[in-house]
C-alpha cells in the first residue's frame, strides 16, 4: 500500500520532458512555433514547402544552388515502382486513404532492404525517397478509388503543383497552390506530438526509417491527432448553416462531445499556426466564391470561445481549406502525412544521433501474485 502511494503516474506523459531536440520549438506563452529557429509565419511568407523540408533535414535554409540540387533529386524520385503501382490496384476499394499511404510507405520499406541496417549515411536518402513518393501514392490511391487511371508525376512541376496535377490532371491557380503549400509548411513539424513521439520510440529500437514513418502514420490517423482535420469538415457539414452553429454547439456540449479542431495539449490560448492558415482560408473562400464554410467556422469558433474558452487548432482552418481545394474529406489526413514525413524523419535522424531505447515504466494495478491451480481444481 505504502509503495503505491509513492507512485506518480503522468497520464498522457503530460508535462514530462523525455528528451531534447533542435528540430522545432513550440512556445505556447507567445503563441509561436519555430523550425530550426525560424518562425513558421516567416517560413510561410518567404519559402516554398521544399525549402522547409530541406531546412528540417539540413538545419539551414538552402541557397539557390542547394535548392536546385535538392529539387532535382526529389523530382527524380517521384515515380513509384510498377510493383507498388500494381499492388495498389489490389487494395480494397473501401480502405481509408490513411491505410493506403501507411501500407504504401511500408511497401517502400520492403523495396529498400538497404535501409534494414539503419546506416546513418543513408538516412537522408530514405527520407527523400518517402517525401518524393508519398504524393504519388496518395494521388494514385485517390484516382484508383474513383476507377480512374493514376497520372504520372511531372518533373517540371513543384511539389504542390505536381500533387494537384497527379490528382486532378491540372494545376490550379497560384492562390490555391500557395494555400496548399502553406498548409504543408504548417503541418511539417510540431515537437513531441503523438505521431512524432511514436516515430521516435520506434527509432529508438534502431529499426529502419520506413518502419518508424509507418508507425507515425498509424498514430496520425486517430481523430484526437491528425484525423481531426477530417472530423472538422464533417462537423461543418453537419451544422450546414452559419445560423445553426450555436445551437449545434450547445447540443454537442450537452452530449459531452469533443469538438474536433479545438483544444491542444500544449497551446492553451491559441495555436500559433491558426492565424496564417485562416488567412489562406479567407483568400480561398473569396477566390472560390464560397463563403459558407468560413462563416460557419467563424460562428463555431466564437461560440466555443464564449462557452468553453477553448481555441481552435490548425486542423480547424485546414479542414475547410482542403474542402475548397476540391479534396474528398478522407484525403485530408494523408495530405498531413505528405507534410509530416519531413518532421518524423528529422526526428528519426536526431534520435539515432543520440539514442537511448525509450522504455518507460508503468504502475501495475492487476492481481497480486497468486498460485496456478491445476485445471481439475479450478472453479
Ligand atoms: N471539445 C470539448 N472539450 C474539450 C476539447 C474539445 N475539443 N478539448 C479539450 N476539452 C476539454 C476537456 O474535455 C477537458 O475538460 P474536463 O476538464 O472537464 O475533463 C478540458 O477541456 C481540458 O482538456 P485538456 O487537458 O486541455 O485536453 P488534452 O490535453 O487532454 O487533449 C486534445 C488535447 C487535442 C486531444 C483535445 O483538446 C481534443 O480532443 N481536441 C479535439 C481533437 C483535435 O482537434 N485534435 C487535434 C489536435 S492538433
Amino acid at each position: 500500500m505504502a509503495e503505491s502511494l509513492q507512485v506518480v503516474v503522468r497520464k498522457g506523459l503530460e508535462g514530462v520532458i523525455v528528451d531534447s531536440t533542435s528540430v522545432s520549438k513550440v512556445m505556447p506563452d507567445i503563441n509561436s512555433l519555430t523550425y530550426r529557429g525560424y518562425t513558421v509565419q516567416e517560413l510561410c511568407e518567404h519559402c516554398r514547402f521544399e525549402e522547409v523540408a530541406y531546412l528540417l533535414w539540413n538545419k539551414e535554409l538552402p541557397s539557390k544552388a542547394q535548392l536546385q540540387e535538392f529539387e532535382k533529386s526529389e523530382r527524380a524520385l517521384r515515380a513509384i515502382s510498377p510493383e507498388l503501382a500494381q499492388a495498389m490496384r489490389s487494395f480494397p476499394k473501401k480502405a481509408h486513404p490513411m491505410d493506403l499511404i501507411r501500407t504504401g510507405i511500408s511497401f517502400l520499406g520492403m523495396e529498400n532492404p538497404d535501409s534494414y541496417d539503419n546506416d546513418p549515411k543513408d538516412h537522408l536518402n530514405h527520407a527523400l525517397n518517402m517525401f518524393a513518393k508519398a504524393p504519388t501514392i496518395v494521388a494514385a490511391g485517390f484516382r484508383l478509388r474513383q476507377g480512374l487511371e493514376p497520372i504520372a508525376p511531372k518533373a517540371d512541376l513543384g511539389y504542390s503543383e505536381n500533387f494537384f496535377h497527379m490528382c486532378f490532371g491540372e494545376v490550379p491557380s497560384k492562390d490555391v497552390i500557395r494555400a496548399f503549400d502553406v498548409s504543408l509548411i504548417l503541418y511539417a513539424e510540431h515537437g513531441f506530438n503523438a505521431s512524432t513521439f511514436s516515430a521516435r520510440v520506434i527509432a529508438s529500437t534502431l529499426t529502419d526509417m520506413y518502419g518508424a514513418v509507418t508507425g507515425g502514420i498509424a498514430a496520425l490517423k486517430g481523430p484526437l491527432h491528425g484525423g481531426a482535420n477530417e472530423q472538422v469538415m464533417l462537423v461543418l457539414k453537419e451544422i450546414g448553416e452559419p445560423s445553426k452553429a450555436r445551437a449545434w454547439l450547445d447540443k454537442a456540449l450537452a452530449e459531452k462531445r469533443k469538438i474536433m479542431g479545438f483544444g491542444h495539449r500544449v497551446y492553451k490560448s491559441g495555436d500559433s499556426r491558426v492565424p496564417t492558415m485562416n488567412q489562406c482560408l479567407e483568400k480561398l473562400s473569396v477566390a472560390k466564391g464560397d463563403m459558407k464554410w468560413l462563416q460557419i467556422a467563424k460562428e463555431l469558433e466564437a461560440a466555443m470561445l464564449e462557452k468553453k474558452n477553448i481555441h481552435p487548432n490548425v486542423d480547424f482552418p485546414t479542414g475547410p481549406a482542403y474542402y475548397l481545394m476540391g479534396f474528398p474529406i478522407d484525403l485530408y489526413t494523408p495530405l498531413f502525412v505528405m507534410s509530416r514525413i519531413t518532421g518524423w524523419t528529422a526526428h528519426f535522424i536526431e534520435q539515432n544521433l543520440s539514442n537511448r531505447i525509450i522504455r518507460p515504466l508503468s504502475e501495475y494495478t492487476g492481481e497480486k501474485v497468486r498460485q496456478v491451480l491445476p485445471i481439475d481444481r479450478r472453479a
